[in-house]
Parts: C-alpha cells; structure tokens; sequence
C-alpha cells in the first residue's frame, strides 16, 4: 500500500505478504511515514486498510504476524492499539570493541596447528 500527496510524493507505505504455505495468516511488514507527515495518524491508518483489504481478498486468513522493536514507542503504540499481543520476546545483543579486545586479552590466542 502506497500513500502520495497531490504532489505525487510517497506519505506513507506498508507492506504486507501472504503465502499458500501458511494460508490462515499473513505477514505484515514494513509500515512508514515520511518525517513530515508522522503524527497525524497516517500509519494507523494505512495498516487498518492494509489489514481491511487482507480481510477481503483473503477470508482464510485469521492471524497476523509482525515484529516489533520494543524501543519503537510508536510502532508499540499503533500495534497494540489495532490489537497485536506479544506472542514471543528476542533479543538482540551487541558488544563494543572495547570490551571485546578486553575479553580477549585475557585468553591466550589460538594459533591453528599446521598440518604436514
Ligand atoms: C512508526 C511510524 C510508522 C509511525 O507513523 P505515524 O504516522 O507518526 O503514526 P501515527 O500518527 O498513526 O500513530 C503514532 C502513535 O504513536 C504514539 N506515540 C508516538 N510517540 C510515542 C511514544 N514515545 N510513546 C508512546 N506512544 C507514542 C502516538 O501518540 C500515536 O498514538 P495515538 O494516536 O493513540 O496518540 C513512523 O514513526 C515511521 O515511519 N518510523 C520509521 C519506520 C519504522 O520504524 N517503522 C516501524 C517498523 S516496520
């Protein structure tokens, strides 16, 4: 779905798939609104249609899947209000070369045997 102001220039989008190997749900993906226009309610809109149309090309399907960063408030916000639940938590982990060349100095290195 493609959202463009009379000057043609793209608002909003969202993107949803569907296959015949999960047929009962869909998989909604990207949803974003250019800087200037957030806050006024497009995106909630645009995944309400998105999720309408679903609806009425595909009657069979009775889920919709979607991740979520839990630090994207708004995205929180729009999901939870269309009535997403957390169905399942991941984490993302990260370590900084600081820390890592700190953890590896206090292993020796390993040094690969050669072969004959
Ligand atoms: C996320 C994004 C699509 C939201 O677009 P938007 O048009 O501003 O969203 P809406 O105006 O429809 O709704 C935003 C909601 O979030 C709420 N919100 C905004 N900031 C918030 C915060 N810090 N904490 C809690 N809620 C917040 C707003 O109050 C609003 O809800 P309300 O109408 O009930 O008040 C937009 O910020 C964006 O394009 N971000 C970059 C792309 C992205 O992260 N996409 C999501 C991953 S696919």
């Amino acid at each position: 779905m493609l959202l463009r102001d009379a000057n043609d220039e793209v608002v909003a989008v969202c993107d949803a798939s569907w296959n015949q190997l999960y047929p009962d749900r869909m998989f909604q993906r990207l949803t974003g609104v250019a800087r200037h226009w957030r806050g006024k309610g497009l995106a909630k809109g645009v995944k309400a249609i998105m999720l309408q149309l679903v609806r009425e090309r595909h009657p069979e399907v009775v889920m919709a899947v979607t991740q979520n960063a839990e630090v994207n408030a708004p995205m929180l916000a729009i999901n939870r209000q269309l009535g997403f639940a957390a169905h399942r938590h991941d984490g993302a982990y990260q370590i900084g070369t600081e820390s890592l060349r700190a953890f590896l100095s206090t292993r020796p290195l390993a040094v690969p045997e050669a072969r004959a």
